[in-house]
């Protein structure tokens, strides 16, 4: 059995799914590794929203790079369905991100003034056409920004469409083959231990999500990271009560195929407890039915969690080790990873072909933390 890779990715959420599918794309012998079954933890937890604008209220890097990955998803579905046969459900029907307060109502409009300023599409909705548009929505909303360009995908499809590309390109893709540790050989990470013995690669890739923080600190490698649960549900209805993603600051509603509405998600830091608390349904629901009062009557459906990967200053980690070079860690991506994952995988191949990559990157470097900068 061949043991030695170009690149060893480690992590089979939908960041290192892309990575593989970008690296296989561009001919590298790729070996992907997964302790579990392929989108197992948060990327089939997802809402699978394609947030830009809805999530990221601040300019900055993060707006840049979510804007930019967002635009990869028209050609990617294509792409993705040749290489794999799996449609990933691509829906941009738009999003409406609603005010419940006056405070909210504020804080939207500047963001729509800076998001304008920038060259998206945003508009302020008065009540009366926020009706005209989602005529089940409650009365009692103060008016919303109109989204068009954020959309939504199946993200558990998504993730394997990347994977059975990569496969098809000529990936090894192991399920239930955990790593134990990275090995060092001086300034190098020559390989991996694992459940199914020992792995070479010329380059290693952790992205293994909230996890990346107790594999890399067993190895002595630190990261500013901790774990957020979200729990969502899911109800059916006897016909579609929304047409575009409703999005508040307590909940969201994404219409998904068949009358079924997916409804998130809770934010439980520093656990990786996936149990589905009954208060966190009840807040859920609660939150719900104020933005759309006939939710109360849809069938309920079932209920999850996923652990989201955060960092200690909200932004992704995406780069080198500065030490161990041949190390690249992709994590941290919290609420957008099914959003960023293309990017995710795109800009990762490129580091590993050590092409340019562009400047707001910068913001994503690993040493940009001072604990980091101790590793
Ligand atoms: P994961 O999907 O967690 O994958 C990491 C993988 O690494 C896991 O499969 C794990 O088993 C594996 N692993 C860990 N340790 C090891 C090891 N030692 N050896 C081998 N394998 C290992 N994002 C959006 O963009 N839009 C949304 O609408 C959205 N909604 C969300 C709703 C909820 C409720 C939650 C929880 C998250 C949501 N997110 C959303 C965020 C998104 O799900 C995550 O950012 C994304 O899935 C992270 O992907 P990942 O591949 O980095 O990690
Ligand atoms: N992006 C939605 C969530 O993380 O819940």
């Amino acid at each position: 059995m061949n043991r030695s890779y170009d690149v060893i990715i480690i992590g089979g959420g939908v960041n290192g799914c892309s990575i593989a599918y970008y690296l296989a794309r561009e001919g590298k012998k790729v070996l992907l590794l997964e302790r579990d079954k392929l989108a197992g933890k948060a990327s089939s937890a997802a809402a699978g929203m394609l947030g830009a604008q809805v999530e990221v209220t601040e300019e900055g890097a993060l707006f840049d790079i979510a804007k930019e990955s967002r635009a990869m998803f028209p050609s990617l579905q294509y792409e993705l369905k040749e290489h794999s046969g799996i449609d990933i459900e691509l829906v941009q029907k738009g999003m409406l991100k609603l005010a419940l307060k006056e405070e909210e109502a504020r804080h939207l409009k500047s963001t729509i003034a800076f998001q304008q300023m920038l060259g998206e599409r945003a508009e302020w909705l008065a009540p009366q056409q926020v009706a005209e548009r989602e005529g089940q929505l409650s009365d009692a909303l103060l008016g919303g920004m109109d989204i068009p360009m954020d959309g939504h995908v199946n993200p558990e499809r998504l993730t394997h469409a990347f994977a059975k590309s990569a496969v098809n390109l000529g990936a090894d893709v192991k399920e239930y083959a955990e790593v134990y540790s990275l090995i060092k050989d001086g300034d190098e990470i020559s390989g991996v231990e694992t459940s199914d013995g020992k792995f070479h690669g010329a380059n290693i890739v952790v992205a293994t999500g909230a996890w990346s923080k107790r594999l890399l600190d067993e190895c002595g490698i630190p990261l500013p990271a901790y774990p957020v649960k979200g729990e969502c549900f899911s109800v059916i209805t006897e016909r579609p009560l929304l047409s575009s993603t409703v999005f508040t600051e307590s909940c969201y509603l994404v219409p998904k195929s068949g009358n079924r509405l997916v409804i998130g998600a809770t934010m439980v830091p520093d656990t990786f407890s996936e149990n589905v608390t009954v208060g966190g349904l009840f807040q859920l629901m609660k939150e719900a039915a104020k933005v759309l009062p006939a939710v109360k009557s849809a069938t309920f459906e079932r209920f999850w969690s996923g652990i989201r990967p955060q960092t200690g200053d909200g932004l992704p980690y995406l780069g080198r080790h500065l030490k161990y070079k041949n190390l690249v860690i992709a994590t941290g991506h919290y609420r957008n990873g099914i959003l960023l994952s293309p990017i995710t995988g795109k800009f990762v191949t490129k580091m590993i072909q050590n092409e340019p990559l562009p400047v707001y990157m910068e913001a994503f470097k690993l040493n940009r933390s001072e604990e980091y900068a101790k590793g």
